[in-house]
């Protein structure tokens, strides 16, 4: 399947242009890596294993940029404020998350076009995600 020629840039997802499924990976290992040396975000994770929330996450994003649809196969529709309702998403685990993705981001050294639209994707989301006062 490889060899079957891409099509203009134009027609390519932001995740093909990207770098597709390993970009992905790299963000959201490096993003985990920040998440496990930060004991007050770390602490917001049920699991002791990072492992499985890391799969979680770069599933979702992968689908999220026209990769693959395996994460809706494995956990169905994202309604992502509804998964975050069990946490306590306040002003600072939101500035810790994205403090995280910053450095994850920075990386993976994408043009500045690429890095801009994933970067304001991630503050908006992020933001949306806050659910608790303070
Ligand atoms: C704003 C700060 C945020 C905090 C503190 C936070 C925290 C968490 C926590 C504690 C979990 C559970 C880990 C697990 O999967 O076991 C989780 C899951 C998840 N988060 Fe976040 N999150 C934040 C923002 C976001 C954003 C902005 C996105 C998407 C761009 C996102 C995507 C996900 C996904 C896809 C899962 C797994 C959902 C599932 O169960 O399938 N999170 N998050």
């Amino acid at each position: 399947m490889n060899e079957i020629r891409r099509g203009s840039l134009e027609e390519q997802t932001f995740y093909e242009q990207v770098g597709g499924e390993e970009t992905f990976r790299r963000l959201v290992h490096r993003f985990y890596q920040g998440v496990a040396g930060d004991p007050e975000l770390r602490a917001m994770y049920p699991e002791e294993d990072l492992g499985p929330a890391e799969e979680r996450f770069a599933l979702f994003l992968i689908q999220y940029w026209g990769g693959p649809r395996t994460y809706s196969e494995e956990r169905g529709h994202p309604r992502l404020r509804m998964r975050h309702a069990p946490f306590q998403v306040d002003r600072a685990a939101h500035d810790a998350w994205l403090r995280h993705m910053r450095d994850a981001v920075d990386e993976l050294e994408l043009s500045p076009d690429h890095e801009r639209q994933l970067w304001d994707y991630l503050v908006y989301a992020a933001a949306s995600m806050v659910n608790t006062p303070g």
